[in-house]
């Protein structure tokens, strides 16, 4: 059976995760929203981003693991938080503003999701997301080529399935434009300084491992952690003092209709 997420392993990070929801959250060329929603709302961080800069608006935040919805009930008592998921939303509802911070990466197929969340905009409002985009980067090709490299490869199979594929930004823009007045789509690269390569293991085993150490016994896990450790101590040299850089691109987009 999956296990559900940790909200408060996600949450260690919880400056360097919001950031992108905050940044995302500036792009957005609404002066007032009546209504928004936050898919893959996760503990509620990004959630309150919305309800602060919207306060007259009914938020509503939506995910389908429970321990990261009791997280945010518990962070935004007035918000309304509903168990759904977004790769199946009716489009029976519309929204001002549809937000989505780092959780789109995670529901698949999106020549069909992009415009059927666009749909879920009403006219003048907009959808804006961000991405993480680095499946091909070191932290993520490791993941990849540690399971393929041990007794586990077969119990694993192609975890890396479970996310979805992201598209060139030309795609996403061909996806949108035509609904559209006008989409702005923009790629950051931050540099996280991590204490250690232990640090960058812990970053990447709330969220990105989850699918690759999920089929395994306690025993396996503790030994592909290993693995996978040793290959990031590997990719991430010390810095001058003995830190890391861990380099993360994101993929942000917002559209108005
Ligand atoms: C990395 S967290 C992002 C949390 C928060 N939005 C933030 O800005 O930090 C991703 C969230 O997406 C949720 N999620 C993943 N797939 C989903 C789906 N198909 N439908 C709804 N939520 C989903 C997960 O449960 C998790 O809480």
């Amino acid at each position: 059976m999956a296990t559900d997420w940790n909200p408060s392993l996600y949450l260690r990070y919880a400056d360097e995760r919001t950031r992108p929801a905050r940044e995302l959250l500036a792009r957005v060329p609404l002066e007032r929203a009546a209504s928004a929603v936050d898919l893959g709302c996760g503990p509620g961080n990004s959630t309150e981003l919305v309800a602060e800069r919207y306060p007259d608006a009914t938020v509503l935040g939506l995910d389908t693991s429970d321990a990261m919805l009791a997280q945010a009930r518990e962070r935004l008592p007035g918000t309304r938080f509903e168990r759904a998921d977004i790769g199946t939303l009716a489009a029976d509802r519309s929204f001002d503003l549809v937000y989505s911070n780092a959780a789109l990466q995670w529901v698949p197929d999106h020549e069909m999701l992009f415009p059927r969340l666009f749909a879920l905009v009403a006219e003048g409002g907009a959808f804006a997301m961000q991405m993480p985009d680095n499946q091909e980067e070191p932290s993520h090709s490791a993941m990849r080529e540690t399971a393929k490299d041990g007794a586990w490869a077969s119990k694993i199979g192609d975890a890396d399935k479970v996310r979805a594929r992201i598209l060139p930004a030309e795609r996403y823009y061909d996806l949108l434009a035509r609904e559209a007045s006008a989409v702005d789509i923009w790629r950051t690269t931050y540099h996280h300084v991590m204490k250690s390569a232990e640090a960058i293991v812990e970053w990447v085993s709330a969220t990105g491992l989850r699918p690759f150490l999920e089929p395994l016994d306690e025993r396996e896990r503790a030994d592909f952690v290993a693995a996978y450790t040793a290959r990031i101590d590997a990719a991430y040299p010390p810095l001058a003092d003995g830190r890391r850089l861990l380099r993360f691109p994101r993929l942000f987009l917002v559209a108005r209709k």
